[in-house]
Formats: C-alpha cells, structure tokens, sequence
C-alpha cells in the first residue's frame, strides 16, 4: 500500500488526472471511474488538459462504479449522466467507449449481476478511481457491506435520498430507492486501485481505514489487503495520520 500526501487539493488533483490520462488514454485500458465531487475536480482537470493539449482519447473505455436505480439515465443526478458530462462529452468519446449500468435492463440485482458480467467479459477493470465517504464507504458500499459482495443492488439510506432531493431538486417521491454498486470483493479484484481524498471531512475515514484493523464497519478499511493500492491525500485529508 502506498500513501501520497501532497499539500494541497490542486496537487492532488492535477496527480489524479495524469494517472487517469496515462492508464486509461495512452495504456488504454479498462477505467473505473467514481463519481462525486472529489473525482468531479479531476475531471474538470483532465478536460482542461485535453482542451489544452488534446491528446489520443480513441483508445479510453471507462465504466461506472455506481449508480442510481430508478432515475432517468440522463437526469443530472444519475451517475451516468455526470460521466457524460464530465468524460464523455470533454473527450468526445463515442458511446461505445462507455460501459454503465443503466445500458442493462432489469430489476436492480439483475442490472448488477449482468453489470459484472459484461466488465468481466472486457477482462475486467485494470484500473479504478475511488472516491472515499466520511464513512468510510466506497461506491454503495455502505458501512457493514459484506467484505465478499460482488456486483450488487443496495437501498440507498435516508441522507442519500436528502442530498439528491437538495442538490438536483429531485420531487421526493422521484427520488430513487435503489442503487447498483460494485462490490467489495469487485473491487478488490482489480488490479490498481487510486483513492483520492481531499479535505478535513474525509480525514477520520482515512485514518480509520489505514489503521484500523480491517473490519466491515469501516469499508474502505478492506483496501489495507489489496496488493497494489495508491492513497492520494491532501494535508487536510491526511491531517489525522
Ligand atoms: C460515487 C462513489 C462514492 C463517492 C464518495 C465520495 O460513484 O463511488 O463512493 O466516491 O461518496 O464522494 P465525494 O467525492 O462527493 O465526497
């Protein structure tokens, strides 16, 4: 396990986005992508550069580590959506380079399940980006998530639904009841994991993950066991280690 901690959010952002740039455009290969506001930067960073400097975006194909159920796929809050607006419209990707749940028909569990199979048909995600929550959680993978889960449907807990209700001014009874996540063990079947955290409110889910013994109440705690995963924190996020 590897731990960066740079000064500030722009640096670790700007690190973010080469990984991005160098794993999923020039290696070309299969990119996981989280969404929420910690990736949104790199993002925007990474559309900067293209913009900047285009560089080759034909051979990129990313998915989604999540998603809502229940919601159009192209309202804003949906996370395919934020990949549209954030990856795919910047980079001009063409469709074909994305793969979401929401392509899947079917109730939740069975979106997850055929979710997994069509990433595992690929050959799998090589490379992911993760967000953290102050939690501790990671995609839908909420505290007390099973360490063994694969691809699966999760409720989505009240604070959810309250932030899609504040942040998209979602009508409540759109508001999805569901969601579709990677799993634990998905997660841990990739090869390279990034986890990008910035800012104070993520600095006990970070300590608590690294130092904590693994445990399922602190989910991103799982990741102390994955051979080949990088922390890359700002002074803030790292202020508790
Ligand atoms: C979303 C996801 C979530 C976020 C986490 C942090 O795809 O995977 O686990 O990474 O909720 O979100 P922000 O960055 O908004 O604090």
């Amino acid at each position: 396990m590897k731990i960066e901690i740079l000064q500030t959010a722009a640096q670790v952002n700007a690190k973010a986005a080469w990984h991005f740039i160098r794993r999923a455009a020039f290696d070309g290969v299969l990119t996981g992508v989280a969404t929420g506001d910690t990736t949104r930067a790199v993002y925007a960073l990474v559309a900067a550069l293209y913009e900047t400097a285009p560089f080759d975006t034909s051979k990129i194909r990313i998915c989604a580590l999540d998603d809502y159920a229940g919601i159009e796929g192209d309202h804003p809050a949906s996370c395919s959506a934020r990949i549209r607006a954030q990856l795919q419209v910047p980079l001009h990707l063409r469709s074909e380079q994305l793969i979401l749940p929401e392509a899947f028909p079917g109730t939740p569990d069975a979106v997850a399940q055929a979710y997994e199979e069509r990433l595992t048909s690929l050959g799998g995600i090589q490379t992911q980006l993760l967000g953290i929550g102050a939690d501790a959680h990671l995609g839908f993978c909420r505290p007390g998530t099973p360490f063994c889960s694969p691809a699966h449907a999760v409720q989505l807990p009240e604070d959810t639904r309250q932030m899609l209700h504040r942040k998209y001014t979602l009508e409540i009874e759109k508001l999805p009841r569901c969601g579709v996540t990677l799993g634990l063990k998905s997660i841990m079947q990739i090869p390279e994991l990034l986890v990008i955290a910035t800012g104070t409110a993520k600095a006990r889910a970070v300590y608590d993950s690294l130092h904590h013994a693994p445990d399922e109440r602190i989910p991103a705690s799982i990741l102390q066991l994955h051979p080949n995963v990088t922390w890359l924190l700002d002074a803030e996020a790292a202020s508790l280690l």
